[in-house]
């Protein structure tokens, strides 16, 4: 039990775009947020970064990358950042590169690509892949209006243990009362959070994750949101 009086179970078993596109932004986050996230320059190290691609890739994106998908989906997936020649590029997260075709295969397969909302806990590409625990928490101000905007009956899927952290801290929770593993299922407050290792192409070539776990723990997450009582 923590604080919440709630506790971690472990569940049993656990279209590449090609054009530069903005995301259809979420109808429920408010305007005001999502203006102020698409102008955001807050962090010194990633404003710069995107202004040096601006020059290196200039069709990319090259911008904070908001979330796309429904906001009254039961499912929300919530990755680490945009990465370069994905998110970066086509300004939608996990539409473009190995991580996301891995997510979208996934996705199809089960028949939910129209019944989750996607985003990131960092909207901006970081060097390397790699944000600064400076960036996760300043970007909190655009994670906590998204994770609002989804009903209280929707399950959050974190891809990694930086978003499972940041979904944390989003939630106001203590990062002890609620150890990331894979396929673990965690009440905080009155939300439910299932933690997935990411879909890197680095955790798939490692053997981290393999396509076949990856599945099951999308579909527990999907069957657990759609199995809450509404
Ligand atoms: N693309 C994203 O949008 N997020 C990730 O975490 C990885 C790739």
């Amino acid at each position: 039990m923590n604080r919440h009086g709630a506790g971690m179970v472990s569940l049993a078993s656990p279209r590449c775009a090609t054009d530069v596109i903005a995301s259809d932004v979420a109808d429920a986050v408010s305007d005001v947020v999502q203006t102020d996230l698409l102008s955001c320059g807050r962090c010194p190290r990633l404003r710069h970064y995107l202004k040096q691609l601006r020059h290196q890739y200039p069709d990319y994106w090259n911008r904070p990358v908001p979330a796309s998908g429904n906001t009254d989906a039961p499912l929300q997936i919530i990755g680490l950042a945009p990465g370069l020649h994905g998110a970066n590029r086509t300004g939608r997260p996990f539409k473009g590169d190995a991580s996301g075709d891995l997510l979208w295969r996934v996705l199809s397969q089960l028949g939910i690509e129209d019944q989750v909302q996607i985003t990131n806990v960092v909207k901006c590409l970081p060097r390397n892949n790699l944000p600064l625990a400076s960036e996760v928490r300043r970007c909190q101000r655009f994670l906590v209006p998204e994770l609002s905007a989804m009903p209280m009956t929707s399950v959050i899927l974190a891809l990694g243990g930086v978003a499972h952290k940041a979904i944390v801290q989003a939630l106001d929770a203590r990062q002890v009362d609620y150890p990331f593993g894979h396929s673990h299922c965690h009440q905080i407050g009155e939300r439910w959070v299932v933690d997935s290792y990411h879909c890197s192409r680095y955790n798939v070539q490692t053997g981290r994750l393999t396509e076949t776990m990856f599945r099951d723990v999308v579909e527990l997450a999907y069957q657990f949101a759609t199995d809450q009582p509404k």
